[in-house]
C-alpha cells in the first residue's frame, strides 16, 4: 500500500490498483483515475478540468467531482442535497484541508460550503492486499441554525469511459427467489436500483459490478462495490451522454430528511469498492476475504444445525422437539434450533409476536428443559426470534399500541398479520434489550436466528415531530444498537440474520451476525441459482443452507446434501420420515462435510460453471494454501444425448501434483486447470470430489 499527495493530488495505491483524485485548476476536488496500478506516479492523469460544451452542458455537469453536491449548474445525480434555513437549496463545497489518517491508512479530505458553516469530511481507507477502497462521509453543522439534509450518499465511483459501453451487474429477485444475477447495458440516463422497504430487501441488493461488456468469470477488468447498510438504500448507475459512467450509492433519499442541528454531526455508512483485472470471480473473492475477516466470530467453523421449521411449522413442543433432537444428534448434527411457534400464544402467524416468553402449554418448564436435553445429546441449543415485530393480537401491542410505525389517522397495514415496532424509539430499544437479554439468560442459548418477516408501511413516528423522516435512519441505528448490545452481553451467541430468507443480507448486518439465512426456497435446484447470486457478494461461510424434503423424490437426497454443503450446512427435513437408508446417507455426508468444511468456509471459491445459465454447473473451493480443494458438480435436466463439458479447475499450484477423487492418475495443477477433467453425471445427479496436493 502506498499513498502520496503533492500539489493537492492524491494517489491511493493498493497492491495492484490505484485510485487518484485531486484539485483541478478551478479548485474543485475531482476524480482522476481508478484502475490498474501504474509503474510511475507521473503515469496518472492530471485532475480533469473539462470546459463546458454549451450553456446546456456546462463545466459543472461535465466535471467528475469526487463528492458532487446539488447546486449551480450540476444536473447529474448529486451525492449531497441540503436545504438551508434561509431557503437556499444549493451547496457549494470548497476544499479546505487534507490529512493523513494513520488509523485508516488513508486520507480525510475536508470540504466546506462557501457560505454556510456546513462541513463535509471525505474519508478514504485502503485495504491494500484486497485491492479495496472504503469510503464514507461525515457531515458537520457548526452554524447556529439547523440544516436539512435531503440526500447524503456515501460515495460516487467514477469509471473509465468504455469504448464498448458500460455493463452493469446487479442482483434482483423477490421472496423465495433472491439474488438473481442480472447483467445489462447502462444506456444514456440513470438506472436506479434500490430498496424503499426500510430494510435491505429481497428485491435488490446493495451491490454492483461494472465492466465493458467483455469481462468473464476469470478474466477482464471489473469495478465493483457495495454499501454497508441494512435500511433503505439506493444505487444510481449513470451514463451521461458522451461521458464516463459513474455509480453513486448511499442511504435512499426517498421520503428522507435528516435535520442537522447546530453542532450536530452525521456519519453516513461506509461503502467498499474495488478494481480487479481478474473477472467477476476475483471481484467476489476480494469481497469474500473482506467479509470473512470481519465476522463477529471470524475464523470459527459453523456448526451443522437442524431446524424443524419446514417439517413442523408452528407445531412445536418439548416432547416432539426432543424426539427430533435425538435423531439429529444421531446423524452428527451439532446445533439444534427451535424455530417459530415456541412463545406465548403462538399457534399460527396470527398471534404472539412481541410476547417473548415460552408458551406454558408447549414448554411447561420453560426452554431450559429442551435446551438441557439438547446439550446432553452433545448439541448446542439455538432459538428463533423476531424482535422488531408485533402481532396486534399480543399483550405487548395491547399495552403499547403507539410503539409501532404508524400515522395516527391511517389504518395500520398488516403483512403476515404483523406490524413493525418502531426501533427508532429509545423506549422500544430498551424494552427489547431487556426482554431478549432475559430470554438469553433463561436457558443455555448458543445461537439466535433473528428474523424480520415484513417490510415497512406507514413509516410514521408521531413523537418525532419534524424529525419524522429520519425514521429510515434511526430505525436501523436502533436495530444496530439493540442487536449490538445483546451481542455484547452474550458473546457466546452466534447470530443469524434472516428476513423471510435473504431479505436482510448486507455488510453491516454481518458485523452483528455470522450467517445469513439465504432463502426460504430450499428446493435444491433453485438453490443452486440463488446461491450463485449470493456468492457474487457473500462467502460460503455466511451462507446457511439446509437439506430439506423440497423436491424429493425427484431430487435425490445426495444432490440436496451436495447443494447445501456448498455453504454452511444445515438440515431442515422431517427426520421422523427419513428412512434408515436416508439417515445412513445423511450420517455419511455430515461426516464428510465435517472433514471439508474448513476448505468450504474459509477457502477461495471458484464458480466453474454457472447454475444460472447451465443445467450442468460446478463450483470449487480451494484451501488458502492450495493444499487441497473440493469440487461440486450438479446436473439438473439435460436431454439425452447430453454432452457434459470439460471442467477446468482453478486456484491450484501449477507445478504441484494433485490427485482428484475418482481419477487414478495424479496430474500437475496446471494440467487440471488447462486440460481439465471430464465427469459423467446423469440427470438430477451430483458429485463431490476432493482434490489433494500430493507433491509440491
Ligand atoms: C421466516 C423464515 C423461516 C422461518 C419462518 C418462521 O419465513 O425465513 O425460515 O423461520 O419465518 O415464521
Amino acid at each position: 500500500m502506498s499513498r502520496h499527495s503533492d500539489d493537492h493530488y492524491w494517489i491511493l495505491e493498493t497492491q495492484t490498483s490505484a485510485y487518484v483524485f485531486g484539485l483541478n485548476q478551478h479548485g474543485r476536488l475531482v476524480h482522476a483515475y481508478w484502475g490498474p496500478r501504474l509503474p510511475r506516479r507521473s503515469d496518472y492523469p492530471p485532475p480533469p478540468d473539462p470546459p463546458g460544451l454549451s450553456s446546456f452542458d456546462p463545466a459543472d455537469t461535465c466535471t467528475p467531482e469526487e463528492y458532487p453536491a446539488a447546486g449551480g449548474t450540476r444536473y447529474g445525480e448529486p451525492c449531497l442535497k441540503v436545504s438551508f434555513p434561509d431557503g437556499a437549496r444549493s451547496t457549494d463545497l470548497r476544499f479546505i484541508s487534507a490529512r493523513q489518517d494513520d488509523d485508516t491508512q488513508g486520507w480525510v479530505i475536508t470540504l466546506r460550503d462557501a457560505v454556510y458553516p456546513l462541513w463535509v469530511e471525505l474519508h478514504y481507507r485502503i485495504h491494500s492486499q484486497l485491492d479495496l477502497i472504503e469510503r464514507w462521509v461525515v457531515l458537520r453543522n457548526t452554524g447556529p441554525h439547523p440544516v436539512t439534509v435531503e440526500r447524503v450518499f456515501s460515495a460516487v465511483w467514477h469509471l473509465p469511459r468504455f469504448e464498448t459501453g458500460c455493463r452493469l451487474s446487479h442482483l434482483a429477485g423477490r421472496w423465495a427467489d433472491e439474488f438473481r444475477l442480472v447483467r445489462e447495458p447502462v444506456y444514456d440516463g440513470t438506472k436506479i436500483i434500490e430498496s424503499r422497504r426500510g430494510t435491505t430487501s429481497h428485491q435488490a441488493s446493495p451491490w454492483f459490478a461494472v465492466d465493458s461488456g467483455c469481462a468473464a468469470e476469470d478474466s477482464g477488468p471489473v469495478w465493483f462495490g457495495t454499501l454497508a447498510w441494512s435500511g433503505s438504500w439506493k444505487i444510481c448507475a449513470e451514463q451521461p451522454p458522451r461521458a464516463a459512467p459513474r455509480i453513486s450509492l448511499g442511504i435512499n433519499d426517498w421520503d428522507f430528511a435528516l435535520q442537522l442541528s447546530p453542532g450536530e454531526r452525521y456519519a453516513a455508512p461506509p461503502c467498499l469498492a474495488g478494481y480487479t483485472p481478474g473477472g467477476f470471480g476475483a471481484a467476489s473473492r476480494a469481497l469474500h476475504h473482506f467479509i470473512r475477516a470481519r465476522l463477529p466470530h471470524a475464523g470459527a467453523a459453523h456448526k451443522i444445525l437442524y431446524n424443524s421449521w419446514e417439517a413442523t411449522l408452528f407445531d412445536v413442543d418439548e416432547a416432539s422437539q426432543k424426539q427430533l433432537a435425538e435423531i439429529a444428534a444421531g446423524l452428527g448434527v451439532e446445533l439444534f434450533v427451535l424455530d417459530d411457534g415456541w412463545f406465548r400464544g403462538r399457534r399460527s402467524d396470527s398471534a404472539g409476536l412481541g410476547d417473548w416468553q415460552p408458551d406454558p402449554l408447549k414448554f411447561p418448564t420453560g426452554l431450559g428443559g429442551l435446551a438441557g436435553y439438547v446439550n446432553q445429546l452433545g448439541m448446542d441449543f439455538g432459538l428463533w426470534i423476531e424482535p422488531e415485530m408485533v402481532n396486534p393480537n399480543s399483550d405487548l401491542y395491547r399495552a403499547h399500541p403507539d410503539w409501532v410505525l404508524h400515522y395516527p389517522q391511517r389504518p395500520r397495514t398488516e403483512a403476515r398479520n404483523q406490524l413493525v415496532l418502531n426501533f427508532a424509539r429509545a423506549d422500544v430499544q430498551e424494552y427489547m434489550i431487556e426482554t431478549i437479554d432475559r430470554l438469553l439468560n433463561s436457558a443455555p442459548i448458543a445461537f439466535i436466528k433473528w428474523d424480520m418477516n415484513r417490510n415497512f408501511s406507514e413509516p410514521g413516528w408521531p413523537a418525532a415531530g419534524e424529525r419524522q423522516r429520519e425514521i429510515w435512519l434511526r430505525y436501523v441505528e436502533g436495530l444496530y444498537r439493540v442487536w449490538g448490545e445483546l451481542a455484547h452481553r452474550h458473546p457466546q451467541v452466534t447470530w443469524q440474520s434472516c428476513s423471510g430468507g435473504g431479505g436482510r443480507a448486507d455488510l453491516a448486518v454481518l458485523r452483528l451476525a455470522d450467517q445469513i439465512w439465504t432463502s426460504d426456497n430450499t428446493e435444491a435446484t433453485a438453490r443452486l441459482r440463488i446461491q450463485e447470486g449470493f456468492s457474487q457478494l457473500f462467502p460460503a461461510a455466511v451462507m446457511e443452507a439446509w437439506v430439506t424434503d423440497m423436491g424429493a423424490p425427484l431430487i435425490p437426497l445426495e444432490f440436496r446434501f451436495h447443494a447445501a454443503m456448498c455453504g454452511s450446512l444445515g438440515l431442515g427435513g422431517n427426520l421422523l420420515h427419513w428412512t434408515g437408508a436416508e439417515r445412513e446417507t445423511a450420517r455419511r455426508l455430515i461426516a464428510q462435510y465435517k472433514d471439508i468444511r474448513a476448505v468450504i468456509q474459509s477457502g477461495d471459491q471458484y464458480r466453474l460453471r454457472s447454475a444460472q445459465e447451465n443445467a450442468f454447473s460446478a463450483l470449487q473451493y480451494t484451501a488458502p494454501d492450495g493444499s487441497e480443494a473440493v469440487l461440486f458438480a450438479f446436473r439438473t435436466f439435460l436431454p439425452e444425448p447430453a454432452e457434459i463439458p470439460v471442467l477446468h479447475l482453478r486456484g491450484l499450484d501449477p507445478g504441484a501434483l494433485y490427485l482428484v477423487d475418482g481419477f487414478s492418475q495424479p496430474r500437475s495443477g496446471l494440467a487440471w486447470m488447462l486440460d481439465g477433467l471430464h465427469l459423467e453425471l446423469g440427470n438430477f445427479c451430483s458429485t463431490l470430489r476432493r482434490i489433494y496436493k500430493i507433491e509440491d
